[in-house]
């Protein structure tokens, strides 16, 4: 195995183990670091620090690559659906299909929750943030569950189809109740998107919900919100569930980090900002001039990304999707031409391009939603959906590996020294 030597001072030094990935990804292991020299590393927000080894997603942010178990996301999502990726990233290669038929049957089936769950939506305001209800409704799931905190495969099995199949129907009632609307029962016959825009619009006017590139663009706009790594909500997730908490309580934990306007909420906050830039007639070079400046607070919301210093992957196939979709349905929507504005001036602007600041994921999803007919601060709820199968692939990766234990980091204390009280 090849080795780092660390020279801390004349007299002290190690040797730290180097592990490499299967992409040539290199880390230096520190994991035996504070036992023999007393010194711990720091890097906060976790730039440069590994905090596991997974094998469910790979990205290469400097070349813009996102795989899903080996896979490039431009063949992924044209070639399958969202429940059949979800059951890819969460248990992998499958021997046969076997697996995957029952855990769609096992989808269909669960879809509903308990109608005392009903009641818990009329104790929300009627402005309630839908991630508020979805955080909250999530972790109540597991007070209908007491099996939700066992480790047997069988029953982590049953707790993850729970979860899936029911964060739908939440999220779907969140939007009917915020709209004085009658909640729409699942129906056992339909698919995941399709069941979910079933219980969203089945008696809207404009019947457009069951258009099948309405059904392609929201399979699309899933499988790739699907995974990202550890990004700051699925590494929430493996923080919360190394201390064992039940699934319902650790998903909890990560929807609420993935409304942080930083992170998920970032495309309610993309179509805040457009709508704004559209209000002021357009004028998107002040804005750039107002990203730029360093003594205002104002960011271009859906652009830069910790890891992507190129073009997001998904940024670049849910750019084309939104001009597929809004061309079928014959619309015109002023927001889609100030953000390819903001762009095109953007990565030509010296400010930008030196700091590797490109449109992420977030920058044309929310264009899709409004098309789509969902209201803006139901964006971050699309995200959630998305992003929960990786959630729970991360999840069960981490709780079914025996060397796992509770995630603990350490500190350097700049605080006063010892005085009397
Ligand atoms: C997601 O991690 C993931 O994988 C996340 C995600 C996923 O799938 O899970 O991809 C989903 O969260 C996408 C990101 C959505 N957020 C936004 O669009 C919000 C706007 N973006 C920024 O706030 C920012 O780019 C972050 C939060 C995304 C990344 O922040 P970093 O890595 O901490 O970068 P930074 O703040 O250190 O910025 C580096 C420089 C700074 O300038 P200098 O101090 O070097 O002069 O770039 C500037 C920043 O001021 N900068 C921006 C900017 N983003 C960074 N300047 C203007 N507008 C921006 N959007």
């Amino acid at each position: 195995m090849k080795k780092a030597k660390l020279i801390l001072n004349e007299k002290q030094s190690i040797d730290l183990p180097i592990i490499e990935g299967s992409e040539s990804e290199k880390a230096v292991d520190i994991s035996a670091l504070r036992s023999q020299t007393g010194y711990i590393t720091l890097d906060p927000g976790y730039g440069n620090t590994g905090a596991c080894t997974s094998d469910i997603t790979f990205i290469d942010g400097e070349s813009g690559i996102l795989r899903y178990r080996g896979y490039p996301i431009e063949e992924v999502v044209h070639n399958t659906n969202f429940t059949d990726l979800s059951h890819l990233l969460i248990y992998g290669d499958q021997k046969d299909n076997s697996d995957l038929i029952k855990f769609k049957k096992n989808l269909r089936q669960h879809a509903v929750i308990h109608e005392d769950m009903k009641r818990f939506f009329d104790g929300f305001p009627p402005n309630a943030h839908p991630m508020a209800i979805l955080s909250s409704m999530v972790t109540a799931l597991s007070s209908y569950y007491e099996d939700s905190d066992h480790d047997k495969e069988e029953i982590i099995d049953i707790n993850i189809v729970r979860l899936l199949a029911k964060v739908k129907t939440i999220a779907a009632y969140s939007y009917r109740k915020s709209h004085g609307l009658p909640f729409i029962y699942p129906e056992p016959e339909l698919g995941y998107v399709e069941n979910f825009l079933h219980m969203m619009f089945a008696d809207s006017q404009e019947d457009h919900h069951s258009d099948n590139i309405i059904i392609e663009a929201l399979n699309l706009l899933l499988i790739l919100h699907a995974d990202h790594e550890q990004n700051c909500s699925t590494s929430t997730v493996r923080m919360v569930g190394s201390s064992h908490a039940n699934i319902y309580a650790t998903i909890s934990a990560g929807i609420s980090a993935l409304w942080g306007p930083l992170h998920g909420g970032a495309n309610q906050a993309v179509i805040e900002m457009l709508k704004m830039i559209h209000k002021d007639g357009g004028s998107y070079k002040k804005y750039i001039d107002l990203a730029k400046d360093k003594n205002s607070s104002f960011r271009l919301m859906g652009f830069g990304h910790r890891v992507y210093k190129n073009y997001d992957p998904r940024a670049r196939v849910i750019k084309s999707m939104t001009e597929k979709v809004l061309n079928k349905l014959n619309i015109n929507d002023p927001l889609l031409d100030i953000a390819k504005e903001l762009e095109s001036v953007a990565l030509n602007d010296e400010y930008f391009v030196k700091r590797g600041l490109y449109p992420n994921v977030d920058f044309y999803s929310g264009i899709i939603y409004r098309a789509l007919g969902f209201p803006t601060n139901m964006f971050t709820v699309m995200f959630a959906l998305g992003r929960l199968p990786g959630w729970i692939a991360h999840w069960r990766e981490m709780i079914l590996n025996p060397k796992n234990r509770i995630n603990r980091p350490r500190q350097i204390y700049t605080g006063r020294s010892k005085r009397n009280y």
